[in-house]
């Protein structure tokens, strides 16, 4: 199989599925599934929650924008579930630009996300306001998922199956 792309990046707010519905694509198209938090994870030998309580969300950027860089610089095929926050860097808009990279916006109602987004230990930004912290997100970040989106797709109210379905649609050929 020759892909016309070479990577698939799914971009969204935290609690979106990204990384669910990730492992269910990386299953089916037998490419490997290459998760932000987990590579930054494995990078520091420290948990998000570490990094962030420790040195701060500016350090733990710099990490996240680290781990897109080389999961973009890899050899694909491969399913690249990015870290929620990974849009509100320029740098990062612009390798998620270029040519051969599919990026896939899995857009979700805040209501949707403040449900499943709390049950992650590797968010603390949530802290003791989940729901006031995701609305203020979504109306920040939803113009720059659009940016970078070759394709959206609605998550509320579907299933991992159904999603996963929707992304192999609109990826096609790649
Ligand atoms: C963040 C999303 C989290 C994690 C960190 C910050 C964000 O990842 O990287 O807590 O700013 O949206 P998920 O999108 O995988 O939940």
């Amino acid at each position: 199989m020759s892909p016309a792309c070479e990577h698939v990046v799914l971009v969204g707010l935290m609690g979106v599925g990204k990384s669910t519905v990730g492992a269910r694509l990386s299953e089916v198209l037998g490419w490997p599934l290459v998760d932000s938090d987990e590579q930054v994870e494995a990078a520091t030998g420290r948990t998000v929650r570490e990094i962030f309580e420790r040195d701060g969300e500016a350090a733990f950027r710099g990490f996240e924008a680290r781990a897109l860089a080389e999961a973009l610089d890899a050899p694909g095929p491969s399913i690249i579930a990015a870290a929620g926050g990974v849009v509100l860097t320029e740098e990062n808009r612009r390798r998620l630009k270029a040519p051969r990279i599919d990026v896939v916006w899995l857009k979700a109602s805040a209501a949707t996300v403040t449900v499943r987004a709390v049950e992650g230990v590797h968010r603390p930004l949530l802290a003791d306001d989940p729901a006031g912290v995701l609305a203020r997100m979504a109306v920040e970040r939803e113009p720059l998922y659009r940016e970078v989106a070759d394709h959206v797709v609605d998550v509320d109210g579907r299933s991992v199956e159904e999603v996963t379905d929707s992304v192999l649609e609109v990826i096609g050929a790649c």
